[in-house]
């Protein structure tokens, strides 16, 4: 179902691998994250309507913004009808604020996009509404694929949260957890059709490495899809195949 033409992934020839970024990038993220903190201008515990490739997404309290940091803006922007068929079927893991679903939904038949975080679930229902995509976005809550037990997809999408380790609370889940890597990956041939497809976004501000790490160990085909260099941050979609056996039709 998916149209990957070699000239589209082309990125894929990137060396696989953590997201690099120099030290002094490393330092300087992180004390320009603590500085949005301190000043508030890390744009959460807000209402802000952001402009996302000119399509409007409201962001809620507690829900991860997809303008900063710029993963989800640029996972949003690898999702274009060149490589999504018209009657693919879509899976946005971790919706937030729903910027994937809603550019999914603008060019494949179906989505359902799934969070765990309550206002997420809310924040994505009202981008597709604020978008007239309702009627192709189904949003569920829950965690990780239990919402969409026994489904298969034309593709997945998943920016997880970057860092390891115990979410203090909704919001946090956006940034931290425990167990996402192994499971997503122990779980997602499930999840996919024949030909089906991962885009995994991975920021080198994480743990990167571990989710790649988890995927090699279930033996997926991984390629780099599309790479962006900041100064502080380089962020990278992986696509993310299961391996074509000998036996494959
Ligand atoms: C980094 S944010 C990405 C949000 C959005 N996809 C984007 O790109 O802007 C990760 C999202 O995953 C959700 N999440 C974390 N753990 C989850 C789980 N176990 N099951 C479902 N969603 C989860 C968080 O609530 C958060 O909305």
């Amino acid at each position: 179902m998916l149209d990957l033409a070699p000239a589209k992934v082309a990125a894929a020839e990137a060396p696989l691998g953590p997201p690099p970024v120099s030290y002094v990038g490393s330092l300087f993220g992180k004390l320009l994250a603590a500085a949005y903190r301190v000043t508030g201008k890390d744009r959460y515990d807000d209402f802000r309507l952001e402009r996302v490739a000119g399509v409007p997404i409201l962001v809620i309290p507690s829900v991860f913004n997809p303008k900063v940091p710029r993963t989800g803006e640029f996972l949003a922007r690898q999702v274009c009808a060149e490589r999504v068929a018209p009657q693919a079927e879509v899976l946005d893991l971790g919706t937030g604020s729903g910027v994937g679903a809603v550019f999914a939904a603008l060019c494949a038949r179906r989505v359902v996009a799934v969070d765990i975080n309550p206002a997420a679930v809310r924040c994505a229902a009202l981008n597709a509404r604020l978008n007239q995509l309702e009627d192709k976005i189904d949003v569920r809550e829950g965690d990780l694929f239990a919402p969409v037990a026994g489904e298969r997809f034309d593709l997945v999408l998943f920016n997880p949260p970057f860092l390891r380790g115990t979410p203090r609370d909704d919001r946090d889940r956006a940034w931290r957890s425990s167990d996402l890597a192994e499971r997503f990956a122990a779980g997602l041939g499930a999840h996919l059709k024949p030909g089906g497809t991962a885009f995994l976004l991975l920021s080198s501000f994480g743990d990167a490495q571990w989710f790649l790490t988890q995927l090699q160990a279930h033996r997926y085909a991984i390629s780099v899809l599309a790479e962006r260099r900041y100064i502080n941050e380089t962020l990278r979609v992986f696509r993310v195949a299961p391996q074509r056996t000998e036996l494959s039709p």
